[in-house]
């Protein structure tokens, strides 16, 4: 199980850092995938963008390869369950420590204005959407780690309290196969809040994606052998890692490593393998976001299959609390 922030446009670091691996993951498990727009609205009360962000997070997902058919590919608020299973956790989590949480603190930080309670218990929410479905691994990134023991925490109060009802969430992390896909500029990772002009989106078109990799930083080269190369300079070569062939690939080491490497030469090719990769993407997903009548059917199947197993999961619930007075 996990839950993906309708924040609009998905870019290449998210594709590499997560959704490949949801693709793969979707043959071997049995998969729960969630937007979560009730989460949206602790950072972002107003709703005007909502509906056109869920459509884009929903249709990119399915065309990176997410299929509907195999996993539950929901939005949370179609499962009205998980309302009542955040209010019963509620019980069970103390100020306290939902004060203390990284994220809580960052976001009052960032909002001094709007610090409401939902802020404050958004990791009791993510703990309902985890618990519901009674998941064992949930799949996401260092920064929800935290979240992660908190939602252990509060299935093993809840056990204790009531009666065995949750397995332990762990994190699950991909290991080898997590890859950080560098931004442009050459620092950090491509990520939505830096550099725009920095990150490939999938919606990016052919001449944007050009311009973009064409702008990333580079120097005259190396005139010495043996010049270890500069981190702007490694991560290009780590974005071709992840759309070049390994011919080209090889053809530019060797050119460094000689010292008759033409950085242009490199963006050139990088530029084109990054449009090969993006371009059919961004057009199915398009082509996915504008059939509101698909949507519509993707979202009542991905609710009727995560609503099952929450009713499953709420009945036990309800016999376990003490909730049930005939
Ligand atoms: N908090 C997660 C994020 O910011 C999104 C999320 C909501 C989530 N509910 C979840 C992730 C349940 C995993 C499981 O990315």
């Amino acid at each position: 199980m996990s839950g993906i922030r309708p924040t609009g446009f998905l870019h290449l670091g998210n594709y590499f850092g997560a959704v490949k691996n949801y693709v793969k993951l979707q043959d071997q498990f049995n998969c729960y995938f969630m937007v979560a727009d009730l989460h949206s609205l602790t950072t972002h009360p107003d709703t005007r963008e909502l509906k056109s962000h869920v459509h884009r997070v929903l249709a990119e997902n399915i065309a990176c390869g997410l299929d509907p058919e195999k996993v539950a590919l929901y939005c949370q608020s179609h499962i009205r369950e998980t309302g009542e299973l955040y209010l019963y956790l509620n019980m069970l989590a103390y100020k306290g420590e939902l004060e203390k949480t990284t994220t809580f603190k960052d976001k009052a930080r960032q909002q001094p204005e709007n610090i409401n309670a939902g802020l404050l218990t958004y990791p009791v929410l993510q703990a309902a959407d985890i618990l519901m479905h009674r998941a064992s691994l949930v799949p996401v990134g260092k920064d929800q780690e935290q979240h992660l023991e908190m939602a252990r925490t509060f299935a093993n109060r809840f056990n204790h309290r009531y009666g065995e009802v949750f397995p332990e969430p762990a994190a699950y992390n991909f290991g080898e196969e997590l890859v950080k896909v560098p931004s442009l500029d050459g620092t950090g990772k491509m990520s939505k809040s830096e550099n725009q002009l920095a990150t490939l989106y999938l919606a990016d078109d052919d001449d944007v994606i050009r311009k973009k990799v064409m702008k990333a930083k580079t120097d005259a080269g190396p005139t010495e052998p043996g010049t270890p190369m500069p981190d702007y300079i490694e991560n290009l070569f780590q974005l071709m890692k992840l759309v070049s062939s390994e011919d080209q690939i090889a053809y530019f080491e060797e050119a460094y490593r000689e010292c008759r490497i033409r950085y242009g030469d490199m963006k050139k090719q990088l530029a084109e393998d990054m449009v090969k990769f993006i371009s059919p993407i961004r057009e199915r997903a398009e082509e996915i976001r504008t059939n509101q009548g698909y949507l519509r059917q993707v979202m009542e199947l991905g609710a009727e299959k995560a609503r099952a197993s929450a009713v499953e999961t709420m009945n036990e619930v309800r016999q376990v609390t003490g909730l049930n007075y005939y």
